[in-house]
């Protein structure tokens, strides 16, 4: 296993509507494993593979159950959302715009399906935090990020600050 290069906006994989997974094959686990590994070190709670370089549609996760504080990880493969409801504002990171958070609308309660590792279809439903990260991971795979949903002032903001971090570097 090993811990991959996380890719920060305005990296441009990260505009990009990511393709669907045709091969459950060694390679495609391989990466997962990179990605569950490199999610964990960066202390996040999700990955979506296109901010490690892969313009694919795979997301993994990790989320503390909240009795017992059992750790469940997991991945979704080619994932669609099939039902939702409720609507929630909460704050929100992303490991691809570090030092931001924001609050953002999402749904409170989600269905999603897609397929595991091994190419099983698996059909997960959210609440909560997990609900939250399943959207996000979500919305990076059809290449839209956290600063995407925030409103343009906010934005103008944020496209400001980033400029002169941007010039700082230089
Ligand atoms: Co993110």
């Amino acid at each position: 296993m090993a811990v991959l290069e996380i890719k920060e906006y305005p990296h441009p994989i990260l505009a990009q509507k990511a393709l669907c997974v045709k091969d459950f094959n060694h390679n495609l686990n391989k990466l997962i494993n990179d990605m569950i590994e490199t999610m964990f070190s960066n202390n996040g709670v999700g990955l979506a593979a296109p901010q490690v370089g892969y313009s694919l549609r795979i997301f993994t996760f990790s989320i503390n159950k909240k009795d017992g504080g059992q750790e469940e990880v997991g991945v979704v493969i080619n994932p669609e959302i099939i039902s939702q409801k409720g609507e929630i504002r909460e704050e929100e990171g992303c490991l691809s715009v570090p030092d931001y958070q924001e609050k953002i609308k999402r749904k409170s309660m989600i269905v999603v399906t897609g397929f595991d590792i091994n190419g099983k279809r698996v059909t997960l439903e959210a609440e909560g935090l997990l609900a939250r990260i399943f959207q996000h991971e979500i919305d990076h795979l059809n290449g839209i990020l956290l600063i995407d949903r925030i409103s343009r002032l906010k934005r103008d903001i944020f496209l400001r600050k980033m400029k002169k971090k941007i010039k700082q570097r230089k």
